[in-house]
């Protein structure tokens, strides 16, 4: 189990554009996948990406199933169910006019939400560990994990779709309880 520190906004690497993951996986990777892991679990949360603990590389992870109760349907306790899902320089390649409004939240952005509209469903290519493409659509909670988690290969957080003025307290917030 290696846990590794989240980087907290406003720390800038989360504000740099992630570079494209080279397949075959190096170890190196292969260990972040691993070690990402460890650390969405510990944290908790059910999305992390590679930025978020300093590798500026085109890469998440998320699992929306082990602790979300409204995805599940099947009766068990949040937390007995792991379904890690890793995603490689994911591209959205269509995205809904239809927006939704979900309460968002990040791990960078510790015990802070924001209501943002994202579009409710977008179709998605990306590479799994062995270099396999895969497409797919998605809706719904995974949707908006999955557009969440992607911004971070951006540089970008889920408070840039705040107002200025609620983005500058949270940042006044973030700097006064991290020192960062
Ligand atoms: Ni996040």
């Amino acid at each position: 189990m290696a846990v590794r520190e989240i980087l907290i906004h406003p720390d800038e690497v989360l504000q740099q554009v992630a570079k494209p993951v080279l397949f075959p996986l190096s170890a190196e990777v292969e260990q972040l996948i691993t070690d990402m892991a460890d650390t969405m679990y510990d944290a908790p949360g059910v999305g992390l990406a590679a930025p978020q603990v300093g590798a500026l590389l085109r890469l998440a992870i998320t699992d929306t199933v082990w602790r979300d109760k409204e995805v599940r349907h099947d009766g068990a306790k949040a937390g007995e169910q792991r379904e890690l899902k890793v995603w490689i320089n994911p591209e959205i390649t269509w995205a809904s006019n239809e927006m939704e409004e979900w309460e968002e939240g990040c791990l960078s952005v510790p015990d802070t939400y924001g209501d943002v509209s994202r579009p409710a469903a977008i179709r998605l290519r990306w590479f799994d560990q062995q270099g396999v493409v895969h497409e797919q659509e998605f809706r719904g909670f995974q949707a908006v994990a999955l557009q969440h988690e992607f911004d971070h290969l951006d540089g970008k957080l889920f408070i840039d779709y705040l107002s200025p003025l609620k983005r500058k307290m949270i940042t006044k917030k973030m700097k006064k309880l991290y020192k960062s």
